[in-house]
């Protein structure tokens, strides 16, 4: 089976060639056009990938605000040129969307098929991209809703708040957005998962447990003592999403229901985000 990932520099697409191999093909925007179905289609035409993992996406939340055109062809057009050139080569696409498409007003977790309502521009525009998807090809699909990725590659929340803790007397996190930390590498596992098996549908699937901004710092403190990242502790103090303005409006919960996709993905298993964020800090060590 040959599979092509669309993305090569994120958080994702690093931990899918760790899994499938450093020879995986992996179509950044510096060898196709995936905005343009015409180069897109040539490119991938050429490579007659059996099954498609898409891993790339315009994923600055608050730039996206002031930046939606290529926000908009990032994480939708492209997504429908995707389902496209699958619908008529005959190809599998995996593809992987967010929790911001949830309003965040319910209060349990999600399950795949509840209503989306996003608050921004980024998650309008990976709801616009699941409509594309699911209406284009839903027979030879998969969409993988996840949140709170972070990886020992690139920048994420893990490595800011390191750095803000080894810089700053004291700081403050929001202690009103609920969800799941995750590990980019256990959802490469799932996508892994998906793409070899062709699972048809929608799912959810992020580490298990759940947490606050303000607990995931707290933990991220913690395990930084522990680990040789920081040499002393700072007071780390709660506030409300309230004092803390950002450009894009948030779900205040987004715990995603990952009942359907421990049954579809069985021989992955979700791992508390405690334990995967000391796993990942771990890596992050070995790699200084
Ligand atoms: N990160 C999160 O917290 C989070 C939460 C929920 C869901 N997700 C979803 O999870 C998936 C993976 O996210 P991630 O964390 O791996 O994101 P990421 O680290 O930001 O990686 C996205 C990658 O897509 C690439 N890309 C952007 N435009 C492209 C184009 N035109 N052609 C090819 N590649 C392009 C980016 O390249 P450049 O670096 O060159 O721009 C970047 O390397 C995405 O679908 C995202 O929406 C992420």
């Amino acid at each position: 089976m040959k599979i092509v990932v669309i993305g090569n520099a994120g958080q994702l697409s690093y931990e899918l060639v760790r899994i499938l191999g450093e020879d995986t093909i992996c179509l950044g925007p510096e060898d196709t056009d995936i905005t343009k179905l015409d180069v897109l289609s040539e490119t991938l035409a050429q490579l007659a990938p059996d099954v498609i993992i898409n891993a790339a996406a315009y994923t600055a939340v608050d730039k996206a605000e002031e930046d939606q055109a290529l926000c908009h062809a990032i994480n939708a057009a492209a997504v429908e040129n995707l389902a496209k050139y699958c619908k008529q080569a005959g190809a599998f696409l995996v593809h992987v969307s967010t929790d911001y498409v949830f309003n965040g007003h319910k209060g349990s977790p999600y399950l795949p098929n509840d209503p989306i309502e996003p608050q921004g521009v980024y998650g309008k525009t990976k709801a616009d991209g699941e409509k594309a998807l699911l209406d284009i090809l839903p027979e030879a699909s998969c969409l993988i809703r996840t949140a709170w990725v972070y990886s020992a590659h690139g920048n994420n929340f893990v490595k800011t708040m390191l750095k803000l803790m080894a810089d700053k007397p004291q700081l403050t996190v929001i202690d009103d957005q609920i969800g799941t930390p995750t590990w980019a590498k256990g959802l490469a596992d799932a996508c892994v998962s998906a793409a070899q098996n062709k699972t048809v549908g929608v799912y959810h699937w992020t580490d298990e447990g759940v947490a606050s901004w303000y607990d995931f710092a707290l933990a991220i403190q913690e395990l930084g003592l522990e680990k040789g990242f920081l040499d002393s502790a700072i007071p780390v103090l709660p506030i409300p999403s309230s004092q803390y303005p950002t450009p894009a409006k948030r779900p205040h919960y987004s715990v995603l229901d990952k009942t359907s996709a421990r049954e579809a993905f069985a021989t992955c298993n979700p791992t508390h985000w405690r334990k995967q964020l000391s796993a990942m800090m771990d890596e992050l060590k070995a790699a200084q």
